[in-house]
């Protein structure tokens, strides 16, 4: 049976290529081979191969293999879960190695055998297909698992950690699936109510490396939209320390940036949030492992972002607090 399928390449690759000028050489290769270079540290198997068309061929029938590299000196195949476009850093001059890139390839997050690492990893792969279902497996740990990737707003890249929507006037009854592991919430997102405690938060952020924090929330009452970005430099890491693993509440204004249909009061008045001190994030008296959710923005006796997801969650409380409405969303993203 494999013989079966290189011929049917081997036909197939001479076939695409037979109409061009190319050297001989160069037949049996894909089309984005690159002679004296490598990828290095991305390498999950390796075999022997007689020359550069049989790696080719090794790993265009391999589900997993983005990319390989022949070693001319060793006849060694070695290859890859990654491709130089997702890992530029790791694409390395080599004088005696070949990069082949596997054109069969299946995009990186669209099954359980090629996940990405997170949903901004997929996108810098070139992999992204719009938001919805993708496989990641941060931790290398060969257990995938599907999450909901936001790949449009503001640059995309976003991966969906928390939620409260009310999908029905009835939502906010619904158990809600909460963990400290963020394997046991991340694939939960048809869920209208999961939440990631900080512990789980802090091992995420260690697994994918995100550096950025989106917060969204819509109430109808209040008829406003809160939708900021923490900043990805200096003072919006301080906000991500804040969230994983310190008690130190840092500098509201300067660390985020408000997205295009935020139109709330809450981000015009980074100066006002915080509690003891103005202009900081977090609430002294809220500073347990629900941080996220819990009084992350508050302008004391005023407005405060806390999507509980039970009927007391808000935001923009303006004397109405507690009530929900249909549509009403919270909703809490990373890359
Ligand atoms: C804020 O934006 C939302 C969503 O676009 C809109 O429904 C709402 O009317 C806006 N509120 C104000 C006060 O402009």
């Amino acid at each position: 049976m494999p013989m079966l399928w290189e011929s049917i390449l081997i036909f197939m690759v001479h076939a695409t290529a037979v109409s061009s000028d190319q050297h001989r050489n160069e037949l049996c290769k894909g089309n984005r081979d690159e002679f004296g270079f490598t990828l290095v540290g991305h390498d999950y198997k390796s075999s022997y191969a007689d020359n550069v068309g049989r790696c080719f061929f090794l790993c265009s029938t391999d589900e997993r293999c983005q990319s390989a590299t022949f070693f001319w000196n060793t006849k060694e195949c070695k290859m890859n879960r990654e491709t130089k476009a997702s890992r530029p850093a790791d694409f390395v001059k080599n004088p005696s190695a070949t990069y082949i890139e596997n054109d069969f390839r299946a995009k990186k997050g669209s099954t359980s055998s090629t996940p990405g690492s997170s949903c901004k990893d997929i996108l810098i792969s070139g992999d992204a297909q719009g938001d919805g279902k993708y496989w990641i497996d941060p931790a290398i740990s060969g257990d995938p698992f599907m999450v909901f990737c936001d790949m449009t707003t503001a640059g995309g890249g976003w991966l969906l950690v928390s939620r409260f929507v009310m999908k029905t006037h009835d939502s906010f009854l619904d158990s809600r699936v909460e963990s400290n592991s963020y394997r046991t919430i991340l694939p939960n997102f048809n869920s209208n109510k999961q939440f990631l405690f900080t512990n789980g938060f802090s091992q995420m952020k260690q697994d994918t490396g995100f550096t950025q924090i989106r917060f969204y929330c819509f109430k109808k009452t209040t008829g406003r939209v809160f939708h900021i970005m923490t900043n990805n430099d200096a003072k919006g890491s301080d906000v991500l320390t804040f969230f994983t693993s310190s008690d130190n509440q840092p500098a509201a204004c300067g660390s985020f940036t408000r997205l295009a249909d935020d139109n709330s009061t809450l981000a015009e008045r980074c100066d006002r949030w915080g509690f003891p001190n103005y202009n900081t994030w977090g609430h002294t008296s809220h500073l347990s492992d629900l941080r996220l959710f819990d009084k992350p923005a508050v302008w004391r006796n005023t407005i405060r972002v806390w999507f509980a997801g039970d009927a007391a969650a808000e935001y923009d409380r303006d004397g109405d607090a507690g009530s929900l409405s249909l549509g009403d969303t919270w909703q809490v993203f990373v890359r």
